[in-house]
């Protein structure tokens, strides 16, 4: 990758040319580089949007932990690979070095391979953010099991709707974790989970709280035992290309979370390409993403990209405002971070306080700062620049999904001039483009529409677990012969993206993605509601936040409301997680609907922002009458 370390414009534009005339060429000379291969591909790449088919280095076969690890032993052995810096401060940071990663990762395969996981089985992980996190994640990709690893602050019903969908034959998990000054009883939310799981087998068990748990017989296992016995080496298991590296699953606009299927070889080879370039990586950097292994974001720039450079990659467990709101910069101080990745949430929330949290530390180590998972304000951009970058580490603020596997459209520091709340330009490789809502494509600069893909990128999602269909229908029935990112984005006069949010029924809040149906049916499980609709509206640190509109039925309106609000908000922590709770509930008794009885969504959203000069056609409702009382009513 040598070749592909862009250091300024007029490289990024040769590079860029190159990568769109012949997309073959330029992922091959990529993957010819720097990885191990076991076989090299026979095909770089066979595409056809309409099935869709997707294939990239067809042929070729590998294990990514070889590349994530074996191959960085002889020159990297004792260099940190994950630097965990755990939740209380006053417990000391762990080193885990190339060598200690791989002899870690193998006992911990071999334990896998004992428990008779076999490579396409899959298996969920449910960790906070501890080593064994990272480490299960390679010991599944060791053995060629399947990874589904499910966010912590999920709860059990999700977490049981995830195993279920993807039939993991294992869970691993931990005794409890930490969150700040709390402790949560993380066993006992699998235990619950696994009540609706008949596939799960085995519950392998890292001790991290010291609590007493609930040990079922003949399925829970402590795993210290079980790591302390196994060998510290354990032959890589051949993978083909496309065989599948992960599933992780993404809120979708309507139905279950879509269990996204991202394979071998494509992944690997664009996460280690878009890490390096993203971040202007460099041998001695010490790199930390905020984000939890439990989204895209940490797979992608946790573990497999920076590890798959030889990085040391900072693992962090706690919160950022414990013990205090100077926690992330007393960590970039004491690490000397050189790259710093979080989310404009966190910069929200951050700039919010005082800023003697900030200039109580020395960030002079920081070279790059990212931003990541919704749009970034032009506040927070400032913000962000000015205290903690000092307007000298330039903000790249990378625009992605779940879906695209990695980094899609973002400047390349000291290279694309920054514009602030801009993602700026395409990295080599990607080709978007903006479609209106008749199918036709926009050219020209200074238009708004809809952000589409145009040619295949090798990190991209291959199908949605057992659902080929839906993940059809979902990205490439839209527009013809393209991938839809279900996002709307503007371009600029000099051809910059800016990301203006999603334009389907997701929201994002607190840089979690949110399909409003699945709130919907949790809320209308409450004995009292009759109906409902979520909508998004602004909220200056969350970026949206969630308003729920609901009809009771009769029996419910003899309630008190309050108590009503607060049983809705629990039902949806049971059935989603806290993440996904309403801030604002109106009670109304009905809700505007087009004759075919469609919930007019842009209405509601209008309302609820606030936004009520201009609320659109509204010719086709049914019942005109109801958006008065709405209004009128309005939190
Ligand atoms: O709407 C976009 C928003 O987050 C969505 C993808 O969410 P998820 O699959 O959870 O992945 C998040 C981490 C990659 C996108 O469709 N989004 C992500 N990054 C940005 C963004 N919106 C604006 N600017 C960004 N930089």
């Amino acid at each position: 990758m040598s070749n592909y370390h862009i250091k300024h414009l007029e490289e990024y534009y040769q590079v860029y040319r190159k990568s769109v005339r012949n997309p073959e060429n330029f992922w091959e000379e990529i993957a010819e580089e720097h990885f191990v291969w076991r076989k090299r591909w026979d095909k770089v790449l066979s595409w056809d949007f309409s099935k869709p088919e997707v294939k990239w280095y067809e042929g070729a076969q590998l294990n990514i932990t070889e590349n994530c690890i074996d191959r960085h032993l002889r020159t990297r052995g004792t260099k940190t690979a994950i630097l965990f810096e755990p939740n209380d401060p006053s417990e000391e940071a762990e080193h885990i070095s190339y060598q200690q990663l791989y002899a870690r990762v193998n006992q911990f395969a071999n334990v896998l391979k004992e428990q008779g996981i076999q490579k396409g089985d899959r298996v969920c992980i449910y960790l906070p953010m501890i080593p064994e996190l990272a480490i299960s994640t390679l010991a599944c990709a060791r053995v060629g099991a399947i990874h589904s690893v499910v966010f912590a602050g999920f709860s059990a019903t999700a977490l049981s709707t995830r195993i279920n969908d993807s039939d993991c034959k294992m869970v691993i998990t931990s005794d409890g974790s930490y969150r700040g000054p709390k402790t949560i009883d993380l066993k006992g939310i699998v235990d619950e989970a696994l009540e609706d799981c008949s596939c799960v087998a085995t519950v392998l068990v890292a001790k991290r709280i010291h609590t007493d748990i609930n040990m079922k017989d003949g399925r829970d296992q402590w795993l210290q035992p079980l790591l302390d016995n196994a060998s510290t080496e354990c032959e890589p298991e051949i993978m083909n290309a496309e065989d599948p590296l992960f599933i992780l699953y993404t809120s979708g606009s309507t139905g279950k979370p879509k269990g996204m299927v991202h394979t071998t070889a494509g992944y690997m080879v664009y996460t280690a390409f878009t890490f390096k370039n993203a971040f202007q990586y460099r041998e001695n950097d010490v790199y930390w993403c905020t984000a939890d292994i439990g989204w895209i974001t940490g797979h992608s720039y946790i573990v497999y990209g920076p590890l798959a450079n030889g990085a040391t990659s900072v693992m962090f467990e706690g919160v950022p405002n414990y013990p205090d709101w100077g926690r992330f910069w007393e960590i970039v101080e004491k690490h000397k971070i050189t790259q710093f990745y979080t989310a404009p949430t966190a910069i929200r929330a951050l700039a919010k306080e005082n800023l003697d949290f900030v200039e109580k530390y020395d960030l002079s180590s920081l070279k790059v700062l990212g931003s990541v998972g919704e749009p970034i304000n032009d506040e927070a951009w400032h913000w962000y620049d000015g205290n903690i970058g000092k307007k000298k580490s330039p903000i790249i603020d990378t625009w992605w999904q779940t879906e695209t596997g990695g980094i899609m459209i973002s400047p390349i520091p000291y290279a694309t001039p920054t514009k602030p709340t801009y993602a700026t330009l395409p990295f080599p490789g990607i080709q978007p483009t903006l479609m209106d809502e008749n199918g036709q494509e926009i050219k020209g600069n200074q238009v708004d529409g809809r952000l589409c893909i145009k040619f295949p990128w090798p990190s991209m999602a291959r199908t949605i677990w057992g659902n080929h269909e839906r993940y059809r229908d979902t990205y490439f029935t839209a527009y013809k012969n393209m991938y839809f990112t279900g996002d709307g984005a503007l371009r600029d006069e000099v051809g910059y993206y800016r990301i203006t949010g999603r334009v389907d029924d997701v929201i994002i809040v607190s840089g979690h993605n949110l399909g409003t149906a699945p709130i919907e049916d949790s809320i209308n499980e409450h004995q009292a509601v009759a109906e409902s609709a979520i909508v998004g509206f602004p909220h200056d640190i969350k970026g949206n936040a969630l308003y729920g509109y609901v009809i009771l039925k009769e029996t419910g309106e003899s309630r008190n409301p309050d108590n009503l609000r607060k049983e809705i908000n629990q039902i949806i922590t049971e059935h989603i997680g806290p993440i996904a709770k309403l801030d604002k509930i109106q009670f109304t008794s009905g809700l505007p609907k087009t004759r075919s009885g469609k919930i007019m969504r842009r209405i509601l959203r209008k309302i609820a922002s606030n936004d009520t000069n201009n609320l659109g056609d509204t010719s086709t409702l049914l019942n005109p009458e109801v958006v008065q009382e709405i209004m009128d009513n309005v939190l």
